[in-house]
């Protein structure tokens, strides 16, 4: 750390990761992917209703979009004096002009999320510093993006997130970001009745996932994917 992490453009125009061979999000649909698996596999918005606040972790900040679509979310679901807390951990943040064009490679026809694409470039910083967290607020949402490997710096963070996003790129190129010890660190920055999303339907990841002690299960996938995996915290 740092590590130089850039990004190519695919044929359609979705941004790749070329540290990991991997896109950043769906190369179909990026927002319906968000959708789909992170708020829908959370139950979100519907667990939003009548609260005051929430916190969500994510293990992958990546372009940001998955922040922007919850922020967007959350803006039209949230009571309008309902704080989010939203916490994304990173270790290879992309450069603010990678992240800017692949935000615009995707919501750029979406006259909707200009307001928060032009906030998130706002807010973050023109260069990364090489320990975090760094802090943006954009309408009621608090976002830190704790720089560092997730595996270091969760078991600090003590967080009681309501609902977690697994975002890491593809376990098979990643195994770090699937570890059961990262997945032990995730349960124990879970809330009783806190529950878990990701794309990911990886025997193994669901095992660590259970060893871990969540209560795992499987849902239709999205675009390609036939399943996904979904889990809570007994409370
Ligand atoms: C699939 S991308 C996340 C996509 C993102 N949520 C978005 O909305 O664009 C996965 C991210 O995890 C990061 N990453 C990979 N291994 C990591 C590790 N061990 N600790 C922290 N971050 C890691 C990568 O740099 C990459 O940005």
């Amino acid at each position: 750390l740092p590590v130089q992490h850039s990004i190519r453009f695919d044929e359609n125009g979705a941004p790749i990761s070329t540290l990991f061979e991997d896109p950043f999000f769906s190369r179909r649909d990026g927002p319906a992917e968000t959708a789909h698996t992170f708020h829908g596999g959370n139950g979100l918005p519907e667990r939003w209703a009548g609260c005051s606040g929430f916190v969500i972790g994510e293990t992958g900040f990546g372009t940001g979009l998955n922040l922007i679509e919850t922020i967007a979310l959350w803006r039209a679901c949230a009571l309008p004096e309902a704080q989010l807390h939203y916490v994304s951990l990173e270790a290879f943040p992309l450069a603010k002009s990678d992240i800017g064009a692949s935000l615009q490679a995707v919501l750029g026809g979406r006259g909707d999320r200009q307001d928060l694409v032009a906030a998130l470039l706002d807010a973050l910083p023109d260069a990364w510093p090489t320990g975090g967290p760094v802090r943006l607020v954009m309408h009621n949402v608090t976002a830190d993006i704790v720089i560092g490997l997730a595996q270091e710096t969760l078991p600090d963070l003590r967080l009681s997130a309501d609902a977690w996003f697994l975002d890491g790129h593809s376990p098979a190129k990643n195994h770090d970001m699937w570890s059961p010890d990262l997945m032990r660190a995730v349960f124990d920055n879970t809330a009783p009745g806190g529950t878990f999303a990701t794309y990911t339907a990886a025997g193994w990841v669901r095992r660590n996932l259970q060893a871990a002690g969540f209560i795992v299960e499987k849902r239709p996938g999205f675009g390609g994917k036939r399943e996904m995996s979904r889990g809570v915290r007994p409370a």
